[in-house]
Order: C-alpha cells, then sequence, then structure tokens
C-alpha cells in the first residue's frame, strides 16, 4: 500500500547500477508466525557506474529490520538511513559486505508476491519486484549474483526444502528442526529465486541431455495430486528435447524442478532449476481436466522450462525490456506446440485470442509498445502486448529472415548474450548480425503501440496481363504517441486462379516466376506490388498465417469468401475466409436487429458451413473451428460502438438457424465421434483432441434444438464419459439449456462428485458464471457463498468474477449497471488482498469507450467510485487513473 503518490519510471531514466553483488548467501528460518531471513551480500562498486563511493540504496519492502552489519561492524540507526522502501548505506570502499537480518510475515502475506503461503507450504514468487518483501536488495534484473541458501524448518510440517541450483547439505537439529543447503551456480538476478517449504510428495524422471548428462526431473505435489503429474512429466521431457533440436539449447543443472502450488497469481513461474506452477499449469489426467487443460499444461510447462535460455541464461537489463524474454519465449513455446498437435489449429487458436484481446488491450487506455517507455507499477506489464504481440514481432522477425536465418541469428543471441541482462535492441542486433541485414525500421515494432491497419486494393490490367495489390497502411493514435511512422509488415500472399489452383508469383522486374506463395514487405504508407504474366483476373489470398499482427481490410464479397473457404492452399486463410464471411452476416444481422427488423440469415453461410461439415477429409479440429463463430468479444473489438445486446442476439439467432439447418450433419458426426469415444480409452493427443472437439461442438449447436434424443445424448455424455472433456461440455451444454431439472441434478452431482477438487470445482463456477442466460449476476453472487470459494484464492477469482465479466458479456453489461457495480465492489475489496489480481479484474471496466452513452457513464461512475474509495495499491492506481484520463 503506497504512502506517497505512486510514481512514473521511464525508460530514458535508465542508468547502471552503482554496486554490485557478487554473492548472496541467505538463511531462513521460517516460523508459523514469522519468518526470520539473514542475508550476507558480497558486494563492489560497479566499474561501469563511475567514479567516487556514492551512498548504497537497497530495496526493501514491508521488512522489519533487526540488525544491519557493513563488514564486521554492527550498525548504529545513525549509521543509515531507512524508509518503507529503502535502506540507505555508506560504503566506505569499494569491496565490502553487508549483512542484514530481518523479519518477515508470509503467513498473512495475501498478495502472494514475495515469501508467502499457500495452505500448508511455503513458497516464493519474486518475479519482477517480489524479493525485495524477502530482504533488503539491489532488485532490479542488471544486478546479477550467485545464490547460496539454506532453509531452516520443522521437520514434521516442512520435510521437502528446496531453492535453486543443486543440493549441497542437509540434516537434523536437535529441536525437531531441520536444515537444507542449495547452492546455485549461475549468476541470477533475485527475480528468479525461489524457495519452497513443505510435505510434498514427488514424481521423479529423468533426462538425458545431448551431450549425454542425466538430468534428474522431479515434480513435487502435495500428496492427493501426485496422480496428476505424469502428463506435465511427458510434456517436461518434450520441451527438453525439442530445444536441443530446434535451438541447439541444452539444459544446464543435473536436477530440475517443478512445484505446484495452488495460490499463484499467473501461470508459472521460470525460477532457475526450480519453477513454480499454478497447480493448474501441472495437474492434469484424464477424469479431472480437459483437453484445453492438457494443452495449456504442455504449453506452460515448455514456455517456463524454455525460459531457462531465453530469460535465465540471458536475461532482461530492465523491465522496460519484459517482451524480450516474454516475447520470444511465446514464440518458443508456440513453435513446439505447433510441432505436438497441429500447427494450423494452434495458429488459429492463438490468432482469435490475439484479435479478440491484445487488440482490444491495443485500442485501450493501457495500450503500450512491446517495449514499452514508462510504467507505474511493472506488474501492469505482463500484458497481452507484452507477450503475445511480442512474440508476433519475434514471429515477423522469423518471417523476415527464414528458419534457417533466424536460428543463426538465436545462436548468436545466445552465444554473444550468455551470462549477461540484455536489451530487445541486441536481440534484434544478433538477428541483423547473422544474417547481414538491416532491421532499423524494423524495430518500429518494438516501440510504436496501437494495431496497424492495412488496407488492399486491386487492379487487373487484362491487356498487360498485370495485377496489382495497393497497400495503405496506418496506425490509430494511442495515449503514448499520436503520429506513427509506417512499419515493416511482412504480408504472406498467394493469387487464385478461377479454379482455385494457386497461380506462380512473379513481380515486375523479376526474370522468371517462382514460388506460388511469397513475402511482400510492406514499409511505405502506400506500396503497390504488381505481378506479370497473370491471365485473367485472380483471387487474392492475403496474410496467410497471420504473417503480421494487423488489421487487413479487403474488399472481399461473400461468393469469394465461399471460394477461398474452399480452394486456399493456406489452412489458416481457409478458417479466416470463414470468419470473414461470419463477421459480415453477423454484422448485417446486428443492424437489422438495430432497426427493429426481421433477423433474415444469408443463407450462404449455411451452404458454406454445411460444406465444412460434410468434408470428412478435413482434420476434424480445423472442422471445429470453422464451425466455431466469432466470438461476441471480438464482434466488440471490431464495433465503432459495440450494442451489447444486439450482438448477443445476432449471434445467437445464427447458432440457433445452424443449429437447425445443419442439425442432421451434426447429429450423425456427434454420434459418429461419441461411438469412438465410448470405446476408446482417454488419450491426450491430437487425432483424439480433434475428435472430442468437433463432438463437442456438434453437442453445443445440436442442444440448441431441444430435441429428446439431444438431450439424451447429453445426459449420457455426462454421466458415462470416462474424461472431463467430454463430461464438462456436456454439463456446459445442460446449463445453458431450458431443461431446469436436468440442469440442477447435473450440477449438483458434479459438484457433489468432485468438492475435494479445487480446479475442477474452478471448472463448475465458470461454467455458471459463463452462462449467458438471464440472471447471470444473482448466479454469480450466489455462488461465492459457496463453501469452494474463496476470493483470497486467484484461479477461484478468475473461474467466477473473470469469467462472468470477461465472457458473460450480455449479464456483465445489464442496461442498469450492476454487472459494472459488483465488479468494482470486488475490485476494492480485492485491492486491499491482493493488487496484481485486483489489477487484472480491472480490465474489463477500462475497456468503456466501446459502449454507448448510457453505459459509458455507469462505467466510469464506478471507476470513479475505485478512485475514490481510500488507500490504492500501485497496481489498481494505475489502471484506474489511466483509464479515466
Ligand atoms: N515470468 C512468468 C512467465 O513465465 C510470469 C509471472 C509469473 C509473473 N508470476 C508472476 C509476472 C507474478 C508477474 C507477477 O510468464
Ligand atoms: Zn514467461
Amino acid at each position: 500500500m503506497r504512502t506517497e503518490q505512486p510514481k512514473m519510471i521511464y525508460l530514458k531514466d535508465y542508468q547502471a547500477p552503482d554496486y554490485l553483488i557478487d554473492e548472496t548467501h541467505l538463511t531462513f528460518e521460517l516460523f508459523e508466525d514469522h519468518t526470520l531471513v539473514h542475508a550476507q551480500l558480497v558486494m563492489r562498486r560497479n566499474p561501469a557506474a563511475g567514479a567516487g563511493l556514492p551512498p548504497l540504496v537497497l530495496d526493501g519492502q514491508l521488512l522489519e529490520l533487526l540488525s544491519v552489519q557493513l563488514d564486521d561492524r554492527v550498525l548504529s540507526s545513525n549509521d543509515y538511513q531507512i524508509d518503507d522502501s529503502h535502506l540507505t548505506l555508506h560504503p566506505g570502499s569499494e569491496h565490502f559486505s553487508v549483512d542484514t537480518s530481518v523479519k518477515i510475515h508470509p503467513e498473512t502475506n495475501t498478495a502472494l508476491e514475495g515469501l508467502y503461503k499457500s495452505g500448508s507450504m511455503f513458497c516464493t514468487q519474486c518475479e519482477a519486484e517480489g524479493f525485495r518483501k524477502i530482504t533488503y536488495y539491489l532488485d532490479r534484473p542488471d544486478v546479477m549474483s550467485k545464490f547460496t541458501t539454506t532453509v531452516i524448518a520443522e521437520q514434521h510440517r516442512y520435510p521437502v526444502l528446496l531453492s535453486n541450483g543443486n543440493p549441497v547439505g542437509n540434516g537434523p537439529q536437535d529441536d525437531g528442526r531441520h536444515w537444507a543447503t542449495w547452492e546455485d551456480p549461475f549468476m541470477k538476478p533475485a527475480y528468479l529465486f525461489a524457495l519452497v517449504a513443505g510435505d510434498l510428495w514427488c514424481v521423479e524422471d529423468s533426462f538425458a541431455t545431448m551431450s549425454g548428462r542425466n538430468v534428474a526431473l522431479r515434480i513435487y505435489v502435495e500428496p492427493e495430486n501426485i496422480d496428476k503429474c505424469q502428463h506435465a512429466m511427458n510434456s517436461l521431457k518434450k520441451s527438453m528435447r525439442w530445444d536441443e533440436e530446434v535451438y541447439g539449447r541444452e539444459y544446464d543443472l543435473d536436477i530440475f524442478m517443478i512445484v505446484a502450488v495452488n495460490d499463484f497469481n499467473m501461470g508459472a513461474m521460470e525460477n532457475k532449476g526450480l519453477n513454480i506452477f499454478n497447480s493448474s499449469a501441472v495437474l492434469a489426467r484424464a477424469e479431472t481436466a480437459t483437453d484445453a487443460a492438457h494443452q495449456r499444461v504442455e504449453a506452460i510447462v515448455a514456455h517456463e522450462y524454455f525460459h531457462n535460455w531465453s530469460g535465465n541464461r540471458v536475461t532482461c537489463r530492465d523491465w522496460f525490456q519484459l517482451s524480450l524474454k516474454e516475447g520470444f519465449t511465446v514464440f518458443r513455446d508456440a513453435g513446439f506446440s505447433a510441432d505436438m498437435n497441429s500447427a494450423t489449429v494452434k495458429r488459429i487458436q492463438d490468432v482469435a485470442y490475439l484479435r479478440t484481446h491484445q487488440f482490444a488491450e491495443d485500442a485501450g487506455p493501457m495500450a503500450h509498445a512491446v517495449r514499452p517507455d514508462s510504467f507505474i507499477e511493472i506488474s501492469n506489464f505482463y500484458t497481452l502486448t507484452v507477450y503475445e504481440k511480442g512474440s508476433e514481432v519475434v514471429g515477423m522477425i522469423h518471417t523476415l529472415l527464414g528458419a534457417e536465418g533466424f536460428r543463426k541469428g538465436s545462436d548468436l543471441y545466445f552465444q554473444r548474450h550468455d551470462g549477461q541482462a540484455v536489451t530487445c535492441d541486441d536481440f534484434v542486433k544478433a538477428m541483423e548480425d547473422a544474417n547481414g541485414v538491416d532491421f532499423s525500421q524494423f524495430k518500429r515494432w518494438y516501440s510504436q503501440a496501437g494495431t496497424p491497419r492495412l488496407a488492399v486494393s486491386e487492379s487487373y490490367d487484362a491487356s498487360a496481363r498485370t495485377y496489382s495489390l495497393t497497400f495503405r497502411q496506418s496506425c490509430p493514435q494511442t495515449p503514448d504517441k499520436q503520429e506513427k511512422l509506417p512499419f515493416v509488415i511482412p504480408v504472406e500472399i498467394g493469387l487464385l486462379d478461377a479454379q482455385g489452383a494457386e497461380i506462380a508469383l512473379q513481380l515486375t522486374g523479376e526474370v522468371a516466376a517462382g514460388a506460388t506463395s511469397r513475402v511482400l514487405s510492406v514499409t511505405e504508407a502506400e506500396q503497390t506490388f504488381t505481378f506479370v504474366g497473370i491471365a485473367a483476373k485472380p483471387l487474392p489470398s492475403l496474410l496467410r498465417g497471420f504473417s503480421a499482427p494487423v488489421k487487413l481490410s479487403f474488399p472481399y464479397d461473400r461468393d469469394q469468401l465461399m471460394f477461398l473457404m474452399q480452394h486456399d492452399s493456406d489452412g489458416f486463410n481457409r478458417w479466416d475466409a470463414g470468419q470473414q464471411l461470419s463477421v459480415q452476416v453477423l454484422q448485417e444481422l446486428i443492424a437489422q436487429h438495430q432497426k427493429g427488423e426481421t433477423l433474415v440469415l444469408d443463407p450462404r453461410l449455411v451452404t458454406a458451413l454445411r460444406s465444412v461439415l460434410g468434408n470428412e477429409q478435413l482434420d476434424q479440429a480445423m472442422v471445429a473451428e470453422m464451425l466455431s463463430l466469432p466470438g461476441e468479444a471480438y464482434l466488440t473489438e471490431i464495433s465503432e460502438v459495440a450494442d451489447v445486446e444486439a450482438i448477443h442476439t445476432a449471434r445467437e439467432f445464427v447458432r440457433r438457424q445452424l443449429a437447425e439447418q445443419l442439425f442432421d450433419g451434426l447429429w450423425q458426426r456427434y454420434q459418429a465421434n461419441r461411438a469412438v469415444s465410448k470405446t476408446t480409452v482417454y488419450v491426450a493427443e491430437n487425432e483424439h483432441f480433434a475428435r472430442r472437439a468437433l463432438q463437442n461442438i456438434a453437442l453445443s449447436y445440436l442442444m440448441l434444438s431441444g430435441k429428446p434424443e439431444v438431450l439424451a445424448a447429453t445426459l449420457e455424455q455426462f454421466e458415462s464419459a470416462d474424461n472431463m472433456t467430454e463430461r464438462l461440455t456436456a454439463l456446459a451444454v445442460l446449463v445453458n439449456s431450458p431443461f431446469e431439472a436436468e440442469k440442477a441434478l447435473a450440477l449438483a452431482s458434479f459438484a457433489e462428485h468432485f468438492k475435494d477438487n479445487p480446479l475442477v470445482m474452478d471448472q463448475w463456477f465458470s461454467v455458471q458464471a459463463g452462462s449467458p442466460l438471464p440472471g447471470g449476476l444473482q448466479r454469480v453472487k450466489a455462488l461465492m457463498e459457496h463453501p469452494a470459494f474463496t476470493i483470497k484464492n486467484p484461479n477461484k477469482v478468475r473461474a467466477l468474477i473473470g469469467a462472468f465479466a470477461g465472457q458473460n458479456l450480455i449479464n456483465f453489461h445489464a442496461a442498469d449497471g450492476s454487472g459494472y457495480r459488483f465488479l468494482a465492489d470486488l475490485v476494492i475489496q480485492l485491492n486491499a488482498l491482493n493488487p496484481q489480481i485486483a489489477s487484472r479484474q480491472l480490465a474489463p471496466l477500462t475497456r468503456w469507450r466501446k459502449y454507448d452513452d448510457a453505459r459509458q457513464a455507469l462505467m466510469k461512475a464506478e471507476l470513479e467510485r475505485i478512485r475514490g474509495s481510500g488507500e490504492l495499491s500501485a497496481d489498481v492506481y494505475e489502471v484506474v487513473s489511466k483509464s479515466l484520463a
């Protein structure tokens, strides 16, 4: 909690640290009502920071200082200055050591940052600036140190004591307590420090690295979860192999540990050798976790493992460079998931997510560049822009250089900067140097916020047999900047002839026709590319694979989109053509609803989807994706002023029409797939994910028909499925149906069966919180009283409140403002408990500019109320004040 107005920090003010910490020796004495932390810091003046001996300003928050010593001298209170975030000392020489002892209170730490308790175990979360809540330190990523950590705790309650690196000793004490010492041979910044103490069991395995070293792998969980670790372990071994094969990166310690904790602000954390995970990102088995949860576990295990190189061995100079590790690591984990599953489906899901949520962020009051140039609270910048758009930026470098050139660049980056804390510029420089290219214009992607628009027009000259595409790029202004300079936009394209065949592409000036798909670099505000030897006017396939994070527009008519859905050789663009067709149809219906007209569905959408549904050759997961209409949140994002009610009505209308008109096809594919599911044991692999995906989307359409045979099938699937993917879909379908008795029974039996499994109960909360049926807020309020709910657990808050405000748009945006009032009350309550979660839950209110005047006023009033509610955390203060600016 702040005592002064939080202040803005600027990238341009970066200065190298005055002092360095060569060694860090920590001793933790864990007790039930406090913890003692003894730190010995072996320090020296930073030769790169100038002359003289400036004061040493250590970061520290919520610490009770018990003693401080400079070399051998115990300091008295007039030898140092202390305030609520710093301890200032006055070193008398260039080399010295600082010893401190502090008392902290993990047992009452509800912010889940620093050292805290999750249930009966102790754990840490230090990124970004949590280490300063553990001990006085230079808590910044460019101060790297060699850590030795001793943990002392009661043997009986905390048999397992872990920290980073290798175990170097342990033993009992005579007071019922025991100790363990860990030593991490790699220099690291404090944000990668971790400690765990608890009564944990572990699953063990091993991995032989490419150079033949043997690495012990351990996943630690609370005893009741020991049967849910195998999928994460398999994912870990696959990740380790993949990083060797694709990036040439080998693991570097003799042991790699993952610990699952129930109370965690984010997905997981890449602490050196000791990753700490939200239990939702580790635990998965057929009976309790859906296919999506299995895929999420695989991706997050990979993400954190990949950080060992992209983040830990090479880390960030300062937090403005966060995307250096996060954008790159998301790009790496996306490549891994694409290789493990269907690459096209992975791309579709990532792009749908980016367009819905990152584009909305880019258009809102918190818009910032991939490398922001200022912030108040860094925790607010673990965003879709830094992660997802950051990954797109790395992906564009990959597209521009090709796989081989990119690998040369990443090899040079890791080799050149191993052991260093560096910047996004250093990353790009390595890519440039390894390939002899100039990315100076490209780097605008790091500094300019906002989603570029790319308007494309065509012209065909029959007599010259030339076809031209003209690209016009622009970027809307964002709070940080008005004028934007042109980006380098790689646009992968193909041209289709009237039969749907791909044309070999030759630009004016080129000697011969080449590939049928190629990347055009759009670098000017307006730029024309002319293709020669084009016998008849073609149909362009633009931005294949979503080769740049832009909003591209081309005046396709609906017949052309249907043609692309059938013939485009690029799977992503076949899907995207379907999405564009759906958007056109939905926007027409939205307009009809607004004018009070009868809704009339363009039959071409039904025709197009009927042919997708009937195509047995197509990957079933692709069929499922193509049958999914653009979400309400996406339709909101692309609206000038979002009409919540019209969007919901139009989309539901189309869903019902599709259910009715495609009933036979849906029913046939549902039954075929359910029959296979019934006779196949659950396998967490691609082909099985695909079968269940189509089966489940088919069921959710079919139930809209209200037919008794569908209800019977849903109940059968709910009761006899051997896996959560089928069971949860059946439950969701019932929850959204008018069959009140069946719904109540299913909800009760599910809760009874899974009441002791918090992750399954999260899904039970989400399914209800997301239901668009009337009365959503009352349901959510009632569920908050359920014994399985607690506002102190971030997963519970996300499952219930996050799902309601983020996914249940029709209920959250109730015209009377009740949803907004509810969310604001919650944010005020969370602000005092857990600022990071409070600030994240606030996001839906920051989107007020998208709505009609009445809703805008209601949303702003709630933001004002939060602003005036008392002592705001820096996290909430920043989001609220920027939203109202
Ligand atoms: N570095 C983590 C990742 O892999 C992010 C993270 C985990 C985090 N816990 C956090 C960020 C707490 C801020 C606060 O993406
Ligand atoms: Zn990460």
